[in-house]
């Protein structure tokens, strides 16, 4: 593992060692993303993984493809990754300071970006997706993983007493925005989508070191036009869209129903991009 010129990394030690231990709760989740990226990849040499964290998705293509790379900035997560994927090169550096050139068919990142998003600058966004372009063989893809935009709408939901204090709970924590819930009835309520999803996706962080930064970031990060028009940007062509992760999995382990009309979404997407041949830098 090497140490390229690591600044302060997003989480600190002890966040990442609170993630460490919540590893198996999220397995389910993994799986679910090494399907999805498993699924377009088809015959590739070489993948290059940026925001690798713990090293799960790695892990999860070893047996697909003979060149692996992985880089993260967090030291600890790096540490987790190099236990979960021993022959995988792992590289501490920060992704908008690499400096890889037409090495990798694939470049992915996975819940990667929103957290530049909503932490970093626009500089540093636009410093990361000239990276990956860079990294890209001339015929090279972009893999985006990410948490999809619900987008505008409230739901009508039925919810038993604990997860109603709960919902409470992460209404009064929640600091990004104003959460909208409107309590209809015994353990009825009406509330927007966008809260569901980060409602559902969130209070594993509550009491944790991780709640801080979890009630500063949304989980409705990107809008399908929102991504393609980034990627589109950045010298990229969108083709495939895909979505996966239903919330009705998530609603269920908090006993929450969903009435009415209203049917559940997927929560999360991954969009595949051919790099073009000149670049938007
Ligand atoms: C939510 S985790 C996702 C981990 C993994 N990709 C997955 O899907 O399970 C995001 C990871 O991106 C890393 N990260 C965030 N910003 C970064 C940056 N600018 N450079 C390198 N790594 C970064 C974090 O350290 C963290 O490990």
């Amino acid at each position: 593992m090497s140490q390229v010129n690591p600044e302060r990394a997003l989480y600190s030690p002890e966040e990442a060692e609170f993630l460490s231990k919540m590893e198996k709760r999220w397995a389910r989740y993994n799986r679910e993303k090494v399907k999805a990226i498993r699924s377009q990849l088809g015959p590739v040499d070489s993948l290059l993984e940026i925001g690798c964290g713990s090293g799960q998705i790695l892990k999860g293509l070893a047996r697909d493809v003979p060149k692996l790379v992985g880089v993260d900035e967090n030291e600890e997560r790096l540490e987790d990754a190099s236990k979960n994927c021993p022959n995988t090169k792992l590289i501490r550096a920060k992704a908008e300071e690499l400096k890889f050139h037409e090495e990798f068919d694939v470049v992915l990142t996975s819940q990667m970006l929103h957290e530049v998003k909503q932490f970093g600058t626009i500089h540093q966004m636009s410093e990361i997706l000239r990276a990956i372009w860079d990294a890209l063989k001339p015929d090279g893809r972009y893999f985006l993983l990410d948490h999809i935009d619900p987008g505008e709408g409230r739901v009508i939901i039925e919810v038993p007493n604990p997860t109603e204090q709960l919902l409470l709970e992460f209404k009064s924590k929640f600091l990004l925005r104003s959460v909208w819930i409107k309590k209809l009835g015994k353990g009825l309520y009406e509330i927007e989508r966008r809260d569901l999803q980060d409602f559902v996706s969130k209070t594993w962080s509550f009491n944790s070191p991780m709640e801080d930064m979890e009630m500063k970031e949304t989980h409705a990060s990107f809008s399908k036009e929102e991504a393609q028009g980034m990627v589109r940007k950045a010298g990229f062509s969108p083709a495939q869209f895909i979505t996966f992760t239903d919330i009705e999995n998530d609603l269920r382990y908090h006993q929450i129903e969903l009435k009415g009309k209203t049917s559940p979404w997927h929560r999360k997407f991954l969009l595949i991009s051919s790099k073009i041949s000149s670049s938007a830098f």
